[in-house]
């Protein structure tokens, strides 16, 4: 049985249903503060918060081989406003995870990072080896749950993979879940509400960046491919595999700009687009070097840009009722 927490969120959903797929068993552990209980279609979902000791019941309840840790909160901005929060509720309450886990033995564990960890990278593409330098305290919180994963790997008996999400974006291709946050900051989401005429238009923020067009670039990922991403991670780990760490983007980047055509393409609407202001904390570029999990893992994403912006279409469409 593998516990996904976070499994009725947006990528700990799509990961949920791929490892049904796959034939896997799985507890769903959530407390319902952002997932969407309606996303756990698979598996069972028990309502509990990382942070709090009833958690140890989840453990006496069902017979957990492996970890799959989704749950934490993902805004960069809200982490610059209430950065406390993100400490409590991304490191430390993973901390009592892992210490639970090691109270019941389980000793693999397959961690969500995020390409936030480093911060403004001195080269691109991107590779693991990179200084990590978050530049807020989201990226932070991450980047302190990886420290705390290497001391508990040097203490043995436990071995763990950290995949550093570049831009996870598209949605489900059989319509069942999808991408849902409320509020919505993620760029093709918020493009596609101005295709349907929801927003008046679509921002861009800044188009003063050292890019070919100005405007900011980033690798966007497929969900299901991130979720395959999980499958083959957790394989590795019970094949003996030692702990690592591993990038997870296309490797081709795309600016504000690019993403905005694919969508008027895609979805076939014209709509206003505007500059505004730079946002706080955009790194220019961030583009991913995954090589090391494609050579290691045998991992290759599927979807390119286009398949990403129709599968999240047909979600919005779906949602919105169009
Ligand atoms: N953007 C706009 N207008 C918008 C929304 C976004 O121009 O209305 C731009 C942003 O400035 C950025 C790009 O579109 O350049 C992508 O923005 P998103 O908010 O969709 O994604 P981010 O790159 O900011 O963040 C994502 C994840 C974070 C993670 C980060 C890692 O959502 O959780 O990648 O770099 F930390």
């Amino acid at each position: 049985m593998i516990l996904v927490t976070g499994g009725a969120g947006y990528i700990g959903s799509h990961t949920n249903k791929a490892l049904h797929n796959a034939g896997y068993d799985t507890v769903v552990l959530d407390n319902l503060s952002k997932g969407y209980e309606n996303f756990v279609k698979w598996g069972t979902l028990e309502n509990y918060d990382i942070g709090s000791s009833d958690l140890r019941e989840v453990f006496e309840k069902y017979d957990i081989d492996g970890v799959i840790h989704f749950a934490g909160f993902i805004s960069v901005a809200e982490s610059v406003e209430m950065p406390q929060k993100y400490l409590k509720n991304n490191y430390k309450n993973t901390i009592n995870l892992l210490k639970v886990m090691r109270e019941y033995g389980v000793d693999k564990f397959i961690f969500s990072s995020t390409a936030a960890v480093y911060g403004n990278p001195e080269k691109i593409p991107i590779t693991e080896d990179s200084n990590l330098k978050p530049i807020n305290p989201y990226g932070h919180s991450k980047w302190l749950v990886e420290k705390a994963l290497e001391r508990e790997a040097e203490k043995g008996d436990f071995n763990y993979v950290a995949l550093r999400y570049f831009n996870a974006s598209g949605c489900d291709f059989d319509g069942q879940i999808g991408e849902f946050h409320d509020p919505e900051t993620h760029l093709i989401p918020l493009i596609l509400d101005a295709a349907i005429g929801k927003r008046d238009c679509i921002y861009i923020y800044g188009d003063d960046y050292d890019t070919p067009d100005g405007t900011c670039i980033r690798d966007y990922i497929h969900v299901n491919d991130l979720a395959d991403a999980h499958i083959k991670a957790y394989e590795y780990l019970c094949n003996e595999g030692e702990s690592d760490v591993f990038n997870l983007g296309n490797g081709q980047g795309f600016s504000v700009r690019e993403v905005i055509e694919m969508c008027k393409k895609v979805t076939g609407r014209d709509f206003e687009v505007k500059v505004d202001e730079r946002r706080e904390g955009d790194p220019a570029r961030l583009v991913a070097d995954s090589s090391k999990i494609r050579n290691k893992l045998g991992w290759t994403p599927q979807y390119d840009l286009e398949k990403i912006v129709e599968s999240a279409w047909m979600w919005h469409q779906k949602i919105n009722g169009i």
